[in-house]
């Protein structure tokens, strides 16, 4: 489902920045997979990626069996819009819009209408327990409230990949937790590819493998690539 072949991202000119260093590695469907590794080794980088939101200096990066530097930005967006859910370690979510419209926006952008994506809007913003939230503006929460609406927003079109950069880095241990029960209730569902960066090791526990990053170099890839729809 996610491949990448000898990917190397370089960043700057004179003093360069080997952020990725000939990363191979490949994500079946389904199978979920921990990026792990100190500050600065190219876990977010290797997500830009994976999203068309960068582009490698070299090396391919394939996602469902398209290599992402055939696609020009109409159709990575498309792509982003049907198939790609994504949790930012920023959050990058719309300033001026409150809870409801910020996690209703993926889905009014497939079609939906207005009623209809405020009304499973609302539903997503229950099961991340902000339903008292709906009409507040991100600058109106709590950081772990803002983490959890970037949250719904990714999971509201039920994306069948989902990139989540620190998902649970902002949250208490018990919302922390709620949040990967969610993501273990998506997997189950939908048997949703993910790869998922994150320090904790608990998180990474609820993952098929983990892929380890040092430098901008894979480390260490552990446990066996499973077969398709076998992700635990
Ligand atoms: N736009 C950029 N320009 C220059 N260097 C960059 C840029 N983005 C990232 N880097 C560098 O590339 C390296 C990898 O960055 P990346 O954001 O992927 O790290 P990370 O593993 O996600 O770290 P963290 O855990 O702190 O989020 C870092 O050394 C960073 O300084
Ligand atoms: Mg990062």
């Amino acid at each position: 489902m996610i491949r990448l072949e000898k990917v190397s991202r370089d960043y700057g000119e004179n003093k360069v920045v080997h952020a990725l260093d000939h990363v191979d590695f490949e994500v079946s469907r389904g199978e979920r997979v921990a990026v792990m590794g100190p500050s600065g080794s190219g876990k977010s980088t290797i997500l830009n990626l994976v999203c068309g939101l960068d582009d490698p200096t070299a090396g391919k990066v394939i996602v469902d069996g398209v290599n992402l530097a055939a696609l020009d930005d109409d159709a990575r967006t498309r792509l982003r819009r049907e198939k790609i859910g994504m949790i930012f370690q920023t959050f990058n979510l719309l300033p001026t819009m409150s809870a409801i419209e910020n996690v209703s926006l993926p889905l009014r952008l497939n079609g939906l209408s207005k009623k209809e994506a405020e009304l499973r809007a609302g539903a997503m913003l229950e099961r991340v327990r902000l339903g008292s939230r709906l009409d507040h503006r991100p600058d109106e929460v709590s950081g772990g409230e803002r983490q959890r609406i970037a949250i719904a927003r990714a999971l509201i079109f039920s994306p069948p990949v989902l990139l989540a950069d620190e998902p649970t880095g902002n949250l208490d241990s018990s919302t922390g937790e709620e949040i990967l029960a969610l993501l273990d209730d998506l997997h189950r569902e939908l048997n949703t590819t993910m790869l998922m960066v994150t320090h904790n090791e608990e998180a990474a526990a609820h993952c098929d493998r983990i892929l380890r990053l040092r430098d901008g170099r894979v480390v260490g890839l552990t446990g066996a690539a499973l077969p398709a729809g076998e992700g635990r």
